[in-house]
């Protein structure tokens, strides 16, 4: 049996997704009913760890004033970061060099001076195997699935992604107007990292003519063919859809930078490639459009709202019944419960046997393959 729960702590790392303040609400309305006390940690695991830069105190209270109508808004209250995991934190060292140290046992003799029974972490790929740790080294942890990018296992959805594609979908519904105007290719890169589902979900949504998915690498000279075609039948402009982690048949990925330990790459620059090819080998104008960290802001839908709400919720229920190193899921019709061992380094990538993509396929969008 469990030991009761009277405080629990909320954290938001990685990326920020629209639903991220829904999820804080939801954990925070639902702990109070049950007479626990809620904190958020700040930017991820930096309000405890880097006390110093946070005058106001790095681990705020969350009463329900403090979450009172923020559901639709997009960000986070407590802050993120992508740069903060406890178990390789970046330090300054005397000579300036910066070193990863191992600083996990400080969370666990935080949350046990502090009185927390249990953290809520609300985060992606990264921020879920760091709860996993944390779980393994004796926290009590319930996870949370977000990020725009859907390629976390075990959920149907992640909270975010359903916001991002409508916001892509909009967009590239807005293009087709230029497009057909100026006669041009318009080349459309979005996010998503090594998964393409933003790209294939709003492609097939907002009528693009080609979709290139990182699962799928492509060969430019179908994407020309099917131009062609198009050119032919007298529709002298076309939409091309490109994942930010897209490849090209024995190519590279497009990568921006590097971090200082040489992991954590960011990419982009695909598109830009993409439509570089298009343009010489159609002799058509072809512009690119980034999408890029606009995929991440405004108000999350009313899917991804109740998503987070329910998933917010669900994380105090999972607690109340006493469960640790699970991370919350949308089985539909319902939420469920994962073990966060099997969603923790896993990512889901699109699969070759999805119906989107044969839809896409069945309605002649090209896939460069
Ligand atoms: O994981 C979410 C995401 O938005 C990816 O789609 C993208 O590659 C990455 O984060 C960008 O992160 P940053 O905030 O470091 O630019």
């Amino acid at each position: 049996m469990a030991t009761p729960i009277n405080r629990i702590a909320i954290n938001t790392g990685g990326g920020d997704a629209p639903g991220l303040n829904a999820v804080i609400r939801a954990t925070v309305l639902s702990a109070s009913l049950r007479g626990w006390e809620c904190v958020g940690i700040r930017d991820g695991f930096n309000g405890i760890l880097q006390p110093e830069h946070y005058p106001q105190g790095g681990v705020r209270p969350l009463t329900r004033d403090d979450v009172r109508g923020i559901a639709h808004l997009g960000g986070t209250i407590l802050g993120t970061t992508n740069k903060g995991n406890p178990f390789s934190f970046p330090v300054m060292q005397a000579d300036g060099s910066v070193k990863e140290v191992d600083r996990s046992d400080e969370i666990l003799h935080y949350f046990q001076r502090e009185g927390i029974d249990a953290l809520v972490s609300v985060g992606g790929d990264g921020s879920l195997t760091i709860a996993n740790d944390l779980h393994r080294k004796g926290l009590r942890v319930v996870g949370v699935p977000k990020t725009i990018d859907n390629d976390l296992d075990k959920t149907f959805t992640t909270f975010g992604f359903d916001t991002a594609v409508s916001f892509a979908t909009e967009c590239l519904d807005r293009l087709h107007s230029t497009a057909q105007s100026h006669q041009r290719v318009m080349v459309v890169e979005v996010m998503g990292r090594y998964a393409g589902w933003i790209a294939l979900h709003s492609g097939i949504a907002g009528g693009a003519h080609a979709i290139l998915l990182p699962e799928i690498p492509f060969d430019l000279t179908k994407v020309v063919t099917k131009i062609r075609e198009r050119e032919d039948k007298g529709r002298t402009y076309s939409l091309v859809v490109v994942a930010e982690g897209a490849l090209p048949k024995g190519g590279h990925h497009a990568l921006l930078a590097s971090n200082e330990f040489g992991h954590a790459e960011r990419l982009g620059g695909m598109g830009e490639q993409v439509a570089h090819e298009l343009a010489r080998l159609t002799g058509k104008d072809a512009r690119t459009v980034v999408l890029g960290h606009l995929l991440r802001g405004g108000s999350p839908t009313s899917f991804d709202r109740i998503a987070a709400l329910r998933f917010g919720t669900a994380t105090v229920r999972a607690l109340d019944e006493g469960l640790s190193g699970v991370m919350v899921a949308l089985a539909f019709p319902n939420v469920n419960y994962v073990n966060l061992e099997e969603v923790a380094g896993r990512m889901k990538a699109v699969p070759p046997d999805s119906d989107t993509l044969q839809t896409g396929r069945d309605i002649g969008v090209c896939f460069g393959d």
